[in-house]
């Protein structure tokens, strides 16, 4: 019997195309918003872990010292093996339609497609900050599940408005403030408002700032939130390597804050440096990113990579625009000086 494979396949499965992160050779690796700064791990880390236990399903000595640095109740924290899995949750649980507005972090629609839910995307105004108006009589209409608002947004870099924010919050069910690039942001974000919005639910990562290797990410919200997300959770979906490292690295937070102090002032220099290469025109951003637009971004794209430099292409997301990523001052300056020989 012959069989289609594809044909057996859910529809709304079918016709989703696979999250595209292969690996491309570079010398400098600027197009996915890593820090540049990694830790050492030590052999007592490593010898700590028991390889035939399973981890701790809740990662409680990690959640303790996550709590203490941001002043949380360990309640309020829930894991995930990168936030990305912290979405597929959320929409599992609170269901759509699911609305976020666009440009954004592209797994917010991924993942309401592959759960079969409806997705309304509403375009950013010029200011690249929510359409509050449309949104709004969007929530009103088509009465969302749940919203999700990435603040800094990436790929655009900027926060949102906090006012526009709150009223999104005020107005429909449920709203996560996606802060992976908080950490690099003037701004202090939300975590401050948890208290005064049950409807409110924030992401966190510790990709961003040293650790994507190790895929945490995590949810703080309500205990409410927590339990509901907490009951489709995969028992042990934060393997024992990646607790027992970060506790131990996290034990150092000043280390990670020099990062983030290096990484915002390189940001500016970058931004900087972007303003002044003729062609090119930056976007201010508080993230660890800077969105550009330059003519022929794709030509430009392939040249850089020619010269063994990766930024992201947003072709399709945001057209005629790359995105770099703030790297160390010498992948930096090696940015620099590939772009400007590309744009002779
Ligand atoms: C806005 C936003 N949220 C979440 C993530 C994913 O984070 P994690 O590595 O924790 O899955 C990214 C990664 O690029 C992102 O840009």
């Amino acid at each position: 019997m012959k069989i289609n494979i594809k044909s057996l396949v859910r529809p709304n499965i079918r016709n989703l195309t696979a999250y595209s992160s292969k690996e491309i050779p570079c010398r400098v690796k600027l197009d996915a918003n890593e820090s540049p700064y990694g830790f050492d791990i030590t052999d007592e880390i490593l010898k700590s872990i028991k390889t035939n236990r399973y981890p701790d399903p809740e990662a409680k000595t990690l959640k303790k010292i996550i709590a203490k640095n941001l002043r949380l109740n360990p309640e309020n924290i829930l894991f995930g093996n990168g936030s990305d899995e912290l979405i597929y949750y959320l929409t599992t649980v609170f269901g759509g339609p699911v609305l976020y507005p666009v440009p954004t972090f592209s797994m917010y629609g991924i993942i309401s497609q592959a759960l079969g839910e409806k997705r309304i995307e509403v375009p950013l105004d010029d200011e690249f900050d929510l359409d509050t108006d449309r949104i709004l009589y969007l929530i009103k209409k088509e009465k969302p599940g749940i919203v999700f608002l990435s603040s800094p947004n990436n790929p655009t870099g900027n926060c949102f408005s906090a006012d526009r924010i709150l009223k999104i919050v005020e107005s429909t069910s449920l709203v996560v403030i996606d802060e992976a690039y908080q950490p690099f942001s003037s701004e202090k974000g939300f975590l401050p408002m948890l208290n005064d919005y049950k409807n409110l639910a924030i992401l966190r990562t510790l990709s961003k700032i040293g650790f994507a290797g190790l895929r945490i990410g995590f949810l703080i919200a309500g205990k409410e939130i927590i339990n509901e997300v907490n009951k489709v959770r995969l028992p042990f979906n934060l393997n024992s390597i990646s607790q027992a490292v970060a506790t131990e690295l996290l034990k150092n937070p000043n280390t990670i804050k020099l990062h983030i102090g290096l990484i915002t002032s390189e940001r500016e220099r970058l931004l900087n440096e972007l303003w002044k290469t003729r062609g090119i025109k930056p976007y201010p951003s508080e993230a660890n990113f800077i969105l550009f637009k330059v003519k022929n971004s794709d030509k430009i794209y392939y040249r850089l990579l020619k010269k063994s430099v990766l930024v992201r292409d947003m072709k399709g997301v945001v057209n005629g625009c790359l995105r770099v990523t703030v790297g160390t001052k010498k992948e930096n300056n090696i940015f620099i000086k590939a772009l400007k020989e590309v744009m002779k």
